[in-house]
Formats: C-alpha cells, structure tokens, sequence
C-alpha cells in the first residue's frame, strides 16, 4: 500500500513548480515548428507563459512578461514576428538586446542591467528543450534513451496536429493514467484497445522509462507491416512504445511511423494543461497521418474524462495498491519523492 499523493492542495503545487518545474528540462517544441528567422510558440506551464522563439537562427526561450511593468509581450500561441515589441510602451527585444524608446528618462542606472527573463534551451538532435534553472545538462537528464531519442528527432518532418487542452484533474492523475497500461481495455475499448497491446517491457533509466509494446492483433500488425517500406526512417521499432521523460514529458509512437510528443504541465492545482502535438515522418503516405491524428483525439478526450473522474473521487485519506502493469507509477512515485525534496 502507499499513500496517496497530494493531489488538492496550492501548497505541494506551489513546491512542485519550484522543484520540478525550475530545475529539469522539459519539451518545447520540434525544430521543423520555428524553423524561420521570427518564428514562435508560446507553452503554458506552472503558472508561467514561455516563448520560444527562433531569433535570427538562436533558439531562445523566455518568460512572456516586459520587464517594464509586466505586459504580456506575445498574445498568440504560435506565429511569427519580425522583432518581439511590447504593446505598452514600445520596448523591443532581438538578438538578446533591449531598445528601450526615451531611454534618457530612465534615471534608474539598474536600467542597463533589465532584460527579459531567459530559459536555458538545449537540443537532443532537432528536439528543443527548456529549462528555467537546470541543476544537470539535458544529455544527463535523458540518459540512455539520448540516442533513441535524437534519431527520432532526425525522422520527423513536420507537425500535423496540436491538441491542448485542459484535464480537470491534478498534472500527477494525469501522468499516472499515461504511465500505466491496465486502463486501455477499460477506457480506450474502441480505440487504443483494439491495437490489442500486450503488456510489453519497461525499461528504467534514472528518473525515465521506456514502455515498448507488441500487439496481439495481427491483422494491425500485418497492416502496419506492410506499409513499412513506404517510411523511409532510421528509427524503426515493431512495437507501440512510449518513452516517459520525468518531469512533465513523454514521446509516443507506433512503429516510429509518427510520433505524439505530450506534457503534462500543472495548470492549477486541480489542472492539467495537456498538449499533445503529432509530428510526421519521412514517408509520401500522407493519408496515414489523418487515421492517426483522429485516433490521438479519441484516446486523448478518454484519458481527459477518466481523469476527471479520478480528481473527484480521490480523497486525502486514500491508499493505493499497484498492479505490474502500473510498475511506471511506483517509479514515478519516487523520482517524485526525491526531485519534491531535492
Ligand atoms: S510594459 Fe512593456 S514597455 Fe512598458
Ligand atoms: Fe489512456
């Protein structure tokens, strides 16, 4: 048995934001999506608004907040600008510089020393990652699943589809269901359970895991057989598999024909902002793409619903017990203890 986490209250959202949140990596965005001078995606996590931005061929990453007095400087989840001006007073930030209109009227000398509030951003292959404070390079966060994870990078073209939305349920509820198998059959019965998974492998790295899957389903698996000649990928696996990147971040794919990269950033205490972008791969069968995409939405708006039943049902009080096929919970559970007291 263990005990239940906090799933309720502002105080733990508060500390996992500041010990989580600040110190580790998270997804941003795949290269293909600001691969032009100007262009932009805004992510919403842990109370905080953060652009990452392709400046003049530098990924930057920053709080989207004028260190004037506070302005939201983009107000579009995703575009392109030629340079990132504030709609109050004008300040205009590029290449790491502030311009900043009748600067003479400043008489505050710390003036010099005012800039935007940046992230770290590091790459693993075409990858983008964040991190407001890191406390270890994100080679050493991602561990041995590096090389798997920057050769998918390489296959991806470009992103098909985003789907954010909120789960009215605490960011771990949402993580939990995604870390664990035994709902599929229950939950996802005529949509990610008819792919007839079995209860497949993990493999522990650190903090991260690895879930490969085979199907018992043959006629999918003959199918997807016989479209593999038709990608023309590095990275190909005869499995469903889901690759878990503690905190907030986990990439899923079937066969390494497309890949679903998802956060679970906290919202709010009892929220989960939830992002799901499906990335394309190297391959002329477009159409394969549209099936995939629809499927994701399924599966997605079922994980959002249980969800949300599991935030009303938990009590402060409870405590759980763990099947084999929820070994990725119990590990979560103590990375989480660790990294909550770090
Ligand atoms: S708040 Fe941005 S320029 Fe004043
Ligand atoms: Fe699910």
């Amino acid at each position: 048995m263990e005990n239940v986490f906090d799933y309720t209250s502002k105080e733990t959202f508060d500390l996992e934001n500041r010990n989580l949140f600040d110190p580790f990596f998270h997804f941003g965005a795949h290269q293909s999506e600001i691969s032009n001078f100007g262009d932009f995606i805004q992510i919403n996590a842990a109370e905080k608004d953060i652009i990452l931005i392709n400046d003049h061929g530098i990924i930057r990453a920053f709080e989207n907040s004028c260190p004037h007095r506070g302005c939201r400087l983009i107000d579009q989840q995703v575009g392109n600008v030629e340079k990132v001006i504030c709609p109050y007073h004008g300040w205009q930030f590029q290449e790491g510089k502030v311009f900043i209109p009748s600067l003479k009227d400043f008489e505050n000398a710390a003036i010099e020393a005012v800039t935007l509030h940046y992230y770290s951003v590091e790459l693993c292959g075409n990858f983008i990652f964040f991190s407001p404070n890191p406390q270890h390079s994100l080679k050493e966060q991602i561990g041995i699943f590096w090389d798997d994870l920057e050769m998918m990078s390489y296959d991806i073209t470009t992103k098909v589809d985003t789907n954010n939305q909120d789960f009215y349920a605490n960011w771990k509820i949402s993580l939990e269901n995604a870390l664990e198998s035994y709902h599929v059959s229950s939950v996802h019965s005529s949509s990610l359970g008819l792919l007839g998974l079995t209860e497949g492998e993990v493999t522990f790295d650190g903090v991260n895991s690895l879930w490969e899957s085979s199907t018992n389903n043959s006629k999918f698996h003959n199918k997807l057989l016989k479209i593999k000649s038709l990608f023309n990928n590095s990275y190909q696996k005869e499995s469903y598999f889901s690759l878990y990147l503690f905190p907030y971040s986990m990439i899923s794919s079937t066969y390494g024909y497309s890949y679903a990269f998802q956060t679970f950033f906290p919202k709010i205490s009892t929220e989960t902002q939830f992002s799901s972008r499906t990335y394309a791969t190297k391959t002329p069968y477009i159409s394969f793409f549209d099936d995939v995409i629809h499927l994701n939405h399924k599966i997605f708006a079922e994980d959002a619903h249980i969800c949300q039943l599991v935030q009303k049902g938990v009590t402060s009080s409870s405590k759980f017990v763990y099947s084999k096929q929820e070994q990725r919970i119990v590990a979560f559970h103590s990375s989480y203890e660790k990294g909550i007291t770090a």
